[in-house]
Order: C-alpha cells, then sequence, then structure tokens
C-alpha cells in the first residue's frame, strides 16, 4: 500500500478521465494522492452514480458526466491521464472500451488501472468481500445490468496487457483494516445486502441467489469483511 501511495504521489495528472467513475470514490484518491491534477473528468453510464458524484465535487475543476465509455465525447488525444478502478469486470466489452479509451489519451499519456481480484492467499474477511462482490454481479445480471465475476490475477494482467502500454508496473497491494468486524462497516454492509435480497424476494424466481444472500449475510456478521486483494497497474500509451 506504501509503495502505492507513493507511486500516485509522483503523477501530474494533467487531464484526467475517471473512467466507470461511480460515485467518485477515486476521484477522491486523485485529490488526495496524485502529486497535481489540472482537471479531472468523470464519466458513468448510471444516472444515479453521476447524480450522486456530481453533488460531491463542487470544485470548478472537477466535472462529472453521464456517458457510455464505449463512444466518449471527447477529441482524440485529449486527455494526459486516464484512471479506471474497481470496474473493469463491470465491463460488456472491456476490450473495445480500451481502444476507445487510448483513442483520447494523449501519445505518451498515462493509464492507472485498480482492480481487485479473487484468487491467491486472502484472509477470510477478504473472501466474504469476494463472496458478496460475486452475489451482487449476480444480482445486477439479473436484472439486466453488466457485471461479471472478478477476475484471476493472471487473467486481469493478460487483460491489461491488451492495451499494449509501455514502462509498465505493477503492483499487487491490499488496503489495510483494523478490524474486519468493526460493527458500523459491518452493519452497512448487511443492510445493503437486506436491500438486494428484497429486490430478489420481489422479482421472484431465485431461491438460489436468496438462499446464498442469508448466508452470506450470515458471514459477514461471523467473520466480517475486508477489501480483497488489488493490483494497480501503471503504465503509457
Ligand atoms: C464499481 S463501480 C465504480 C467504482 C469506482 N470507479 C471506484 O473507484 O470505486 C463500476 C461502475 O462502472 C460503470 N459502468 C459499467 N459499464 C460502463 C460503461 N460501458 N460506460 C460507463 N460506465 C460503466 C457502472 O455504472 C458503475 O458505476
Amino acid at each position: 500500500m506504501k509503495d502505492v501511495l507513493l507511486r500516485l504521489a509522483m503523477i501530474d495528472g494533467g487531464i484526467v478521465l475517471d473512467a466507470a467513475t461511480g460515485r467518485g470514490e477515486f476521484i477522491n484518491t486523485i485529490k488526495s494522492s496524485f502529486r497535481t491534477y489540472e482537471q479531472v473528468i468523470g464519466v458513468d453510464s448510471s444516472e444515479k452514480c453521476v447524480s450522486y458524484a456530481e453533488k460531491l465535487f463542487p470544485e470548478n475543476n472537477i466535472e462529472i458526466y453521464r456517458m457510455d465509455l464505449s463512444s466518449l465525447a471527447f477529441d482524440d488525444e485529449h486527455f494526459d491521464t486516464i484512471t479506471i478502478a474497481n470496474s473493469i469486470h463491470h465491463l460488456a466489452d472491456p476490450i473495445a472500451i480500451f481502444g476507445e479509451l487510448k483513442r483520447v489519451l494523449k501519445k505518451k499519456g498515462l493509464f492507472v488501472i485498480s482492480e481487485m481480484y479473487r484468487d491467491g492467499v486472502q484472509s477470510d474477511a477478504q473472501k466474504s468481500h469476494i463472496i458478496m462482490h460475486h452475489w451482487l454481479a449476480s444480482i445486477d445480471r439479473k436484472f439486466g445490468i453488466s457485471h461479471n465475476e472478478t477476475f484471476t490475477k493472471d487473467e486481469l494482467i493478460a487483460l491489461v496487457e491488451k492495451l499494449k502500454l509501455k514502462k509498465t508496473e505493477i503492483y499487487d497491494y491490499f488496503l489495510p483494516v483494523d478490524n474486519p468486524k468493526n460493527a458500523q462497516n459491518c452493519d452497512n454492509l448487511i443492510r445493503n445486502c437486506q436491500d438486494a435480497l428484497k429486490r430478489l424476494e420481489l422479482a421472484g424466481d431465485a431461491e438460489d441467489l436468496i438462499r446464498e444472500g442469508k448466508e452470506l449475510i450470515k458471514r459477514l456478521g461471523d467473520v466480517g469483511c475486508a477489501s480483497a486483494n488489488r493490483l494497480m497497474i501503471i503504465g503509457h500509451k
């Protein structure tokens, strides 16, 4: 983690695109960790996420747009830096989207990718995170939203190799958690899972997912939850 923070602190981001920004979580990382940035533009296809993130960043040099990554409304070579965090496994066609992201990145521009992975040595609390992620992904798919299972570390590296980045650096890290059974954190996660369970019960025809969800909620109470291991992959176009 320390290596990752030191590396991010060396980045002068210039004009940054945060692709699939969601609720803007990675924009907060850019703000707190990049050495400098001129402007950050966050884009996401979800109306709900965009309206949440818009309210979060009143700064003049941070803008949020609803946009699909498969067709970006920016000129070729507009951005100095592109970031994409925890989102590659959400993409229906990552290779096509990589092409579009490269189009809008300047020559020698910087790509910063952060993505969790599911294999290797992970604590029981980290396994809860992975199980929860896969359960929520199954629910998204049931409701027609693109969301795949997370990658293995090798799958992720192989996929990012398709970007053909230069001077690639790979950091393997996790966000340390003091107490995976932290009551407030677990209560929030359990509440999210209970909301998802209600949606499943209303939709019907989801007995297996409902059973898995109940087991997951029990697991969150028993062993807690901690962020799964991640890769940060940094390279130049
Ligand atoms: C886990 S969330 C983003 C998390 C955030 N970037 C972070 O740092 O934690 C994944 C996001 O990908 C978005 N997404 C999926 N496919 C997309 C697409 N084709 N174009 C734009 N956004 C997309 C979803 O709407 C969702 O908000």
